[in-house]
């Protein structure tokens, strides 16, 4: 059997790097955050696998509906030669594209990038299992920065499923649309997974399921820190909380400290006060609105030209044009 190829853009100790500089600026800011990337360790990236699985979380199963709905008309409108795919985590839903892709005829080519190195082996090594013939060329990397590097013959289409756009900041966001716009020439695909703004009750239980999968998920970047760093966290005197952000339509999710305690992290020689009841943030997850997805595309230099949401309207995908 054909191996995929798998490039490291980002090494474990380009990673670990990264972690200790972010665990820095985010232990030591105030209010207390981390970036949702460092979740995503193999069994961080395992928990998320359960939890698109969970009956509260609909974006994966209304996403994987559009995609079942439209994959060929997406594969007949750009004949992308590659698919690029960002955060690829599984790839689970993508194979609807390859499958469309590859009855069109013009599949040639499938580039995965992830920054977790497990989930990406384990993605490229099923894909290529499964599709004989196919290049399967996987890249460990981080997509707000790795993006100048990627492979592939045009005319590409860049997947970036899951609502995972929504883990960025609206300033990062902008600068992640450039990023992929930059790195496409005209005529090229952008194809952009949303969740969308909607009950905010039902949004918080897609982040609070009542099996507690996001809540061990949450409590996984502790473990992480606790594994790399040596920091002292004791994980059971945090809680996991999600809430909606009706200013900023997007949901946060949070770790509580359920008393006053000091953590230390020897590897960056830190200590770090937790007062009762304080919060750490660990993500955001923004839902959109058509208006403002096809607003920040445009800025980037994309045209949405095709806009579909399942039934229930719950969940968008977009399909943009680099322009120019
Ligand atoms: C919400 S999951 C979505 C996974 C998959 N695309 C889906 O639709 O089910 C986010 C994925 O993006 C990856 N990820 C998060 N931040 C990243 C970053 N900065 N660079 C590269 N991958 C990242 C995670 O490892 C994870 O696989």
């Amino acid at each position: 059997m054909t191996e995929p190829v798998v490039e490291v853009h980002l090494t474990p100790a380009d990673a670990t790097a990264a972690l200790r500089a972010d665990v820095r600026a985010g232990l030591t800011g105030q209010p207390k955050w981390l970036p949702p990337k460092w979740f995503y360790d193999a069994h961080g990236s395992d928990l998320f696998e359960r939890i698109t699985r969970l009956p509260e979380y609909y974006p994966t199963r209304a996403e994987r509906s559009v995609l079942v709905a439209r994959a060929d008309e997406i594969a007949a409108t750009t004949g992308a030669h590659t698919l690029v795919e960002l955060g690829s985590g599984s790839s689970e839903k993508t194979r609807l594209l390859l499958d469309a892709l590859r009855r069109a005829g013009s599949l040639r080519q499938f580039v995965p990038l992830d920054v977790s190195a497990s989930a990406l082996r384990d993605a490229a090594a099923a894909i290529i299992a499964d599709y004989p013939g196919l290049t399967v060329h996987g890249v460990v990397g981080d997509f707000t920065e790795h993006l100048a590097l990627l492979p592939g013959d045009q005319p590409r289409m860049v997947a970036f499923l899951g609502g995972t756009i929504g883990n960025l900041l609206p300033d990062e966001r902008a600068k992640f649309f450039g990023s992929v716009r930059d790195v496409l020439d005209p005529g090229e695909w952008l194809l952009l997974g949303t969740d969308l703004v909607k009950d905010p009750d039902v949004l918080v239980r897609a982040y609070d399921d009542a099996a507690g999968v996001t809540a061990e998920f949450n409590l996984n970047v502790l473990r992480v820190l606790n594994r790399e760093l040596g920091a002292d966290f004791d994980l059971a005197s945090f809680r996991h909380v999600a809430l909606w952000n009706a200013e900023h339509e997007w949901i946060e999710m949070r770790l509580r400290a359920e008393r006053a305690m000091r953590v230390r992290i020897p590897a960056l020689d830190l200590e770090v006060e937790f007062a009762e009841g304080e919060e750490l943030r660990t993500e955001v997850s923004a839902k959109f609105r058509r208006e403002r997805v096809t607003a920040e595309l445009a800025d980037a230099g994309f045209e949405l030209r095709h806009w579909w949401t399942d039934e229930e309207g719950r969940f968008a995908v977009s399909l943009a044009r680099a322009t120019g």
